[in-house]
């Protein structure tokens, strides 16, 4: 077989077999194949797209070129959660002790943020000592004792999707239904979890910008899930703008706690709610309505709250940050960004948003960039709220003065302010299960 043969044929729009996905995938793992043929190959699916026999066989394959996760260890249900990706994105950090507080498991493993995306392993590194690098035996004890437990993903699960992905990165290869389904599916299905819950992002801020492609990435999802026998189901939610009002590591932690506490902002609350009702509903834990319910529940009775702060101590972080959410890193510099006109926020670019949030010190511009954990930005107002000439849109938050110019005027062109008050957009658009689409 040669790369060349699979190449061309992927790139005339024909169905590859299995062994020739086969062989794709494994001799460009070994290193026996140059990226320079990968890089072709994937931009070939890029353009063709893949059949759902393919997928399923490329998912397989990244679920199995490396170490799979066993739970077993772990009692009672265990159920996952993935977000496509997205900016201020920090329900992982409020649904997970959520879903906890409610007894259903959850051992997690979470990564990084790359490009105008977040992560949450970062996030939770900004608590000083938090470790999310544990042992087998530290993880599978801190989830059976405190129900939760959120680690980084160990460096040779799914080995081919981390060598792909890095590649895809920097080939404008990233934003294709088959390979981001192959790519999360194949780590979901390497983490051993019982269910799964895709929390699929759609609009300026994910990479899937319609909601026609975030349903179809969903719907391909789900039935991945299905097929190798984990219940799955997605929610399509909006990530049309931030959610929640702050971006950057310790800024978002900070907003979860409040969340935890009940006195998060609306829209983050909301869409946390929905996700871990609907995560205890792969659980098992009663009908759709009664798993909201208790997630709301334990927001109100303190207990998710409490959930995370047992968290972050079995995993060696300094609770006293978390009791005090003003000791968490924070920035020696702010500076306010003011409108230049009056009128309504009409939009916000999310992607940018993030992206000016990076260039202040809280993303990766590439994946061996230095991440200052204090950096960020408060958003002041939001699409719909009305602004007069020099109200404050947002506070910049970085290390250093030099870096405000460039943050600033990424941020600006951003956001649009018309005379028009814009239309409300939904938080949420649909759940998709293995029955179909349920539009909200
Ligand atoms: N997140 C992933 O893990 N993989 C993708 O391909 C895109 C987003």
């Amino acid at each position: 077989m040669r790369a060349y043969d699979c190449i061309r044929k992927k790139r005339d729009g024909e169905e590859l077999s299995d062994e020739e996905i086969r062989y794709m995938i494994s001799s460009y793992v070994k290193g026996e194949m140059p990226d320079y043929q990968m890089s072709a190959f994937l931009m070939a699916i890029y353009f063709q797209g893949m059949t759902d026999r393919e997928i399923s066989v490329m998912t397989d394959l990244v679920a199995h070129s490396g170490e799979t996760v066993d739970l077993s260890g772990i009692e009672g249900v265990k159920v996952d959660k993935h977000s496509t990706g997205g900016v201020g994105d920090k329900t992982t950090l409020i649904v997970a002790p959520i879903v906890a507080a409610c007894g259903a498991k959850v051992a997690k493993m979470s990564g990084r943020g790359l490009g105008h995306t977040g992560g949450t392993i970062d996030k939770l590194e900004s608590i000083p000592g938090f470790r999310t690098t544990l042992t087998r035996e530290e993880f599978f004890d801190t989830v059976n004792r405190v129900g939760v437990s959120v680690i980084g993903q160990s460096g040779n699960l799914a080995p081919a999707d981390k060598k792909m992905y890095a590649l895809r990165d920097v080939t404008a290869t990233v934003d294709s239904i088959p390979l981001i389904a192959a790519s999360i599916m194949g780590k979901k299905l390497a983490a051993g979890n019982d269910s799964i819950l895709l929390d699929v992002k759609t609009g300026s801020g994910a990479f899937m910008k319609t909601l026609e492609g975030s349903v179809q990435l969903a719907r391909c999802m789900v039935a991945i899930g299905e097929n190798a026998g984990k219940r799955t189901a997605a929610l399509i939610t909006n990530m049309d703008v931030p959610l929640g009002n702050y971006i950057g590591n310790a800024l978002e932690v900070k907003e979860a706690v409040a969340t935890l506490k009940d006195a998060g902002p609306e829209d983050l609350t909301e869409v946390c709610v929905e996700l871990a009702g609907n995560m205890l509903y792969l659980a098992d834990k009663g009908t759709l309505e009664e798993c909201a319910e208790m997630a709301a529940g334990s927001l109100k009775d303190g207990s998710a709250f409490r959930c995370f702060l047992n968290m972050v101590e079995a995993q060696g972080g300094d609770i006293s940050c978390i009791l005090d959410t003003d000791k968490l890193p924070s920035a020696p510099l702010t500076y306010e960004v003011r409108a230049r006109e009056e009128g309504y926020v009409a939009h916000m670019d999310t992607e940018a948003c993030g992206i000016a949030s990076m260039l202040l010190g809280a993303g990766r511009e590439t994946k061996d960039s230095v991440l200052d954990y204090s950096a960020g930005i408060v958003l002041k107002k939001k699409p719909g709220d009305y602004v007069s000439k020099g109200d404050v849109l947002a506070v910049l938050h970085a290390s250093r003065e030099e870096l405000f110019q460039a943050a600033e005027q990424k941020f600006l062109e951003a956001v649009r302010i018309s005379a028009e008050r814009p239309g409300k957009q939904p938080l949420l658009y649909a759940r998709v299960r293995r029955e179909g689409i349920e539009k909200f």
